[in-house]
């Protein structure tokens, strides 16, 4: 259904929820699992997590998934899976995610999460690659998302659709993540357009109003998934630190290697914390 001259979601006419039940038809033919209990999407530096849920029952590109764009990144696979943990609950990985800084608009940004709440998962959880703040934080090192602030200026909500952001990122699964790893910090995401990386000064405003973490996702996607009623965990990778908290430049090289090295242990965390929900 997806190409690139025309996509459901760029019709403003069009349902964006009725896309998404589509999609989690598309799922369930593919995948021959009918409900998901977990979404997990996958950002850079927590691929390998997949295989270390449990055992994959399906696979393949969520191109062939109605309303999914192609990756616009190399290092994003652009698959889906479901896997079964070995505690029976059917987890739908996203490895698969399209960026606000796409410019395809915020609804194509939301779609998975939705996609996702529409196959029957209750609990969403968001990983991203992502610039530190803080100055005791390490490049990859983990961090658990306390809450957000959304810089984009946009919303995945559409008209007088007030939704309450108290609690956005769990408490209930920040602790059930620290019963596994009780070193885990957290820290406040703040989610930038990009896909430029933040000036010093910017990285400083965002200190100011009280971030502690930097990045170009996830803050949209959030919103989307508690507009669905989702329960949410969010985990960001300290690729680097943030512009200017680091005295050397930022390079896209730089944030994928240190994806790379850290990503053995971030996807052996992410599997524990799955396997205890
Ligand atoms: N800023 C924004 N996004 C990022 C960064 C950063 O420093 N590192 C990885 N993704």
């Amino acid at each position: 259904m997806s190409n690139s001259t025309s996509h459901p979601l760029d019709d403003p006419a069009v349902d964006p929820f009725e896309v998404a039940t589509a999609a989690a038809a598309d799922i369930a033919r593919l995948s021959g699992v009918e409900h998901h209990d977990i979404a997990v999407t996958l950002g850079s530096g927590w691929g390998r997590a997949a295989e270390l849920i449990g055992d994959e029952t399906a696979s393949f590109p969520a191109t062939e998934v109605t309303g999914f764009s192609k990756p616009a990144l190399e290092g994003h696979v652009g698959t889906l899976r479901s896997v079964r943990t070995p505690g029976g609950k059917n987890v739908l990985v996203i490895g698969a995610r399209t960026h606000y800084y796409e410019g395809h608009g915020v609804r194509r940004v939301v779609h998975s999460v939705r996609t996702a709440a529409a196959t029957g998962a209750t609990t969403m959880i968001l990983t991203n690659g992502a610039g530190g703040i803080r100055e005791t934080w390490k490049p990859g090192q983990p961090v658990l998302i306390s809450d957000h602030i959304n810089l984009t200026a946009d919303s995945p909500l559409e008209g007088a659709t007030f939704i309450d952001l108290t609690d956005l990122y769990s408490k209930r699964l920040r602790d059930v993540a620290r019963s596994i790893d009780p070193t885990l910090d957290e820290g406040v995401y703040t989610q930038f357009r990009g896909p430029h990386y933040e000036t010093p000064a910017e990285v400083q405003m965002a200190k100011t109003i009280g971030g502690h973490i930097v990045g170009m996702s996830t803050a949209l996607e959030a919103i989307a998934a508690r507009q669905a009623g989702m329960e949410i965990l969010g985990f960001s990778l300290i690729t680097n630190l943030a512009a200017g908290i680091q005295q050397t430049p930022l390079s896209h090289e730089e944030v994928l290697e240190a994806g790379r090295e850290a990503e053995p242990v971030i996807s052996a965390l992410l599997a524990r914390v799955i396997g205890a929900l």
